[in-house]
């Protein structure tokens, strides 16, 4: 059978990845045997205690039913005592928190509540591609603003300006930055809230990564009168290792919750109670938990520095988050070209970030998910290799 999918797809190509890992799986049925250290899906547990409160939650007998559109008041108690204790923001559980599958369900959420034909984004270039898929399924307008490493990887506030702002209803925004590893500071966010502001913008900030690699947490909610233009969403994904579990949350101005729950009430039903238990404790973990992780990404992140070296790429040492973003050398046009240099001669996968947008065109990703062995390997694989005769 042959059925026309609706008009709202035109503009969205699948995934880079999944169309990438089929590949990847083709030439692992070759026998390759491919690195893949493209994904950034924490490869670590999350705490046993954590564990141990699904474990015991799921043989009760009661917890199995349908549950609230706005999660249990645990979990969200939970997450206003965590925004409170790490990024000393004050929120109300019961008005200003919604819990999530994830934050990547948040974006839609967001779209889906605010955007039409018509509306236009402006969205981070590079940036998390979801943002744009999404846009896309509205029939809003994107608006890319660029990133570079001459801003240090900020948004060029001036630059912005110049456009026509008239129809701009939203902003996506995310620091620690993905792709680029740059970090947040109050002193940008400031800057964005005065932007949101002075054109009555609603800022969507993205603030996945904020735990790792990095020692002091911050939320752009902390800048005073954010929450009247400003919308945080956070996970469990990185933070705690429990990116399947599928947690996260929206911390947002109570009438924001209520528009963009009239959407979402619609979509889906409030998560498996268990695992809403267990995402608050979680929450409750205190610096060593953080510590002990970041330890391991930090020896793994010494790794890809030595892969980055003999690649002849070069990085900045300041980045946070869960990926190395590099550029690559000149001898290469660009970051596809090197990533599958590596992938056809050494079996190694990187991420080129031009998927990221046009504005990643000559830098790759590698992500810190994975075995150290795995990273020693890959760096063996590519020192074997003709790559590196090809560079001297
Ligand atoms: C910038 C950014 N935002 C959001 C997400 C989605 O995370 P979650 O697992 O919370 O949906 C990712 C995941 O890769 C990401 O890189």
């Amino acid at each position: 059978m042959t059925i026309q999918t609706a008009s709202r797809l035109g503009n969205v190509k699948e995934y880079y990845f999944s169309k990438k890992l089929r590949e990847i799986d083709s030439l692992n049925k070759e026998g390759k045997n491919i690195i893949n250290l493209g994904i950034g899906s924490p490869d670590l547990p999350p705490s046993p205690e954590v564990i141990k409160v699904l474990q015991d939650a799921s043989a009760l007998p009661n917890v199995h039913g349908y549950q609230g559109y706005k999660g249990i008041p645990e979990f969200r108690n939970a997450i206003a005592n965590w925004y409170q204790k790490w990024y000393s923001v004050t929120v109300n559980a019961d008005t200003e928190v919604l819990p999530l599958m994830g934050s990547k369900e948040g974006i839609m959420h967001i779209c889906m509540t605010y955007l039409e034909k018509g509306d236009k984004v402006l969205v981070p270039n590079p940036g998390y591609p979801t943002y744009s898929s999404n846009i896309n399924l509205t029939g809003a307008e994107i608006l890319p603003y660029n990133l570079s490493d001459k801003n240090d990887w900020q948004p060029d506030f001036e630059a912005i300006e110049k456009e026509d702002l008239s129809n701009v209803k939203l902003m996506f925004v995310n620091y620690p930055q993905m792709p680029t590893g740059k970090n947040g500071s109050i002193e940008l966010f400031e800057k964005l809230v005065a932007f949101a502001k002075k054109h009555s913008i609603l800022l969507i900030h993205d603030n996945p990564y904020s735990f790792i690699l990095n020692d002091h947490p911050i939320s752009l909610l902390s800048i005073p009168g954010a929450l009247d233009v400003a919308i945080e969403l956070n996970s469990l994904s990185k933070s705690h290792n429990m990116a399947g579990w599928r947690l996260g949350m929206l911390i947002a101005h109570s009438d924001r919750i209520n528009e963009i729950l009239r959407f979402k009430s619609n979509m889906d039903s409030g998560m498996f109670k268990p695992l809403q238990l267990a995402a608050a404790k979680a929450l409750e973990l205190g610096k060593e938990w953080h510590e002990q992780v970041n330890e391991i990404y930090r020896s793994r992140r010494d790794k890809v520095y030595e892969l980055l070296d003999l690649l002849d790429c070069t990085y900045s040492k300041d980045q946070v988050g869960m990926f190395m973003w590099a550029k690559i050398p000149s001898t290469y046009n660009n970051g596809i070209e090197l990533a599958d240099d590596v992938l056809y001669k050494a079996n190694v996968f990187i991420t080129p970030g031009s998927i990221f947008g046009s504005e990643g065109d000559k830098y790759i990703r590698i992500s810190l998910c994975g075995d150290i062995q795995r990273f020693e390997d890959a760096i063996h694989r590519i020192e074997s290799s003709t790559i590196i005769n090809q560079m001297k």
